[in-house]
């Protein structure tokens, strides 16, 4: 018994100077199983306890118990420290380059539609316009009815609209228009009525900014796109200024050489209308579905602003007059880079946009 007990107390002791020595987890483990194994020490001794009379055995049984938790605890505060010393060990071995160059960060590019915009807004800042913008989310008062489109307007055909839903009707099974004329703008022009409300002449703005129009999808068309809007408000001015401003700003985009014309158009807010071609890039002017096969593409409708659209931005048309025009800048990127279809715009891919790399 003693035997027993004596060889339990000398494990306890000689176990301390052991795991001191034990300088790695590995020689803690091979430790670990030496004393506490299934073939460890403590077992064996456990294994003996039958031998014991029956009235010394619960209280060697305990003494077993309480070396096994002091074992365990010890060897478990051993690996913390070699853990905590490895890991100093490991950040004292590394060394770190400061010559070495840096890992190139990969930095994004503007999409060419918005490259063309970038370059629309400091041409036109040249010119003295200043940025103003407007909603995407309009009502059909300003998108139409201010612009001189009263409601059942034929015109209103030109416009393919998307109606917010009245809430709630959509969940009912019925969807119908909101009642308070909510919609997506079909076109940058209502933002016309908002800069003459909020400046004051002269003006010259140039609003930017993305439209909707329940589109027959085509290579031509889509149903999400942008429009960059200009406005010019102020005594005397004249088509001669718009025709002017338009072919200087028609040059600073695609060359000294482009070819333009004026062809007669319609559009309820401007009177009189014009549309305001380039020769096609894409083809050179032989014809090419990008251009309906024409050798022209139309860039921009535009003209001088209706009466009816001043005296609804709060200005009389007799003092003050002005020239409005719209342009379609996915158009002109198409243009410039020989893109043939505007759906590749929306298409989110990579393979399109990572060859434009110019908008940084
Ligand atoms: N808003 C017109 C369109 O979407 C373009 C335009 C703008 C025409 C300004 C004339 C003046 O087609």
């Amino acid at each position: 018994m003693t035997d027993i007990r004596s060889e339990l107390d000398a494990i306890e002791r000689s176990s301390g100077e052991r795991l001191a020595a034990a300088s790695s987890v590995e020689a803690v483990d091979t430790l670990r199983h030496e004393l506490l194994g299934r073939s460890g020490a403590l077992t064996g001794l456990l294994r003996q306890l039958g031998s014991v009379p029956a009235e010394e055995r619960p209280a060697i049984g305990q003494r077993a118990n309480e070396v096994r938790r002091r074992l365990e605890a010890a060897i478990q505060s051993r690996l913390d420290d070699l853990s905590s010393t490895d890991l100093e060990a490991r950040l004292a071995d590394e060394t770190i380059d400061m010559s070495a160059p840096g890992r190139p960060l990969p930095v994004g590019h503007l999409h060419p539609v918005q490259t063309t915009m970038r370059d629309l807004r400091e041409i036109f800042h040249a010119y003295g316009f200043e940025l103003f913008e407007g909603p995407e989310i309009e009502t059909e008062e300003y998108n139409f009815e201010l612009l001189n489109i009263p409601p059942d307007h034929p015109s209103r055909d030109l416009w393919d609209t998307m109606y917010v839903a009245e809430p709630g009707s959509v969940a009912a099974g019925a969807p119908r228009p909101a009642e308070d004329g909510t919609i997506l703008r079909t076109h940058t022009s209502p933002v016309q009525i908002r800069a003459m409300r909020a400046l004051e002449p002269p003006i010259r703005v140039l609003m930017p900014g993305r439209c909707f129009r329940y589109e027959a999808v085509d290579a031509s068309h889509a149903s999400e796109f942008f429009q960059v809007e200009g406005l010019v408000v102020d005594r005397d001015t004249s088509l001669a200024d718009l025709k002017g401003t338009l072919e200087e700003v028609a040059r600073a985009l695609y060359g000294r050489d482009v070819r333009t014309r004026f062809r007669p158009g319609y559009y309820p807010f401007t009177e009189p209308s014009v549309a305001f071609d380039i020769g096609c890039l894409v083809c050179g002017g032989s014809g090419c579905p990008a251009c309906k096969r024409s050798g022209w593409m139309t860039i921009l409708g535009a003209g001088m602003v209706h009466p009816s659209v001043l005296r609804a931005g709060g200005y009389d048309p007799d003092e003050f007059q002005g020239y409005a025009f719209g342009m379609g800048p996915d158009r002109m990127t198409m243009l410039r880079h020989g893109i043939g279809d505007i759906r590749l715009f929306f298409s989110a891919d990579l393979r399109l946009v990572t060859q434009f790399t110019e908008g940084r």
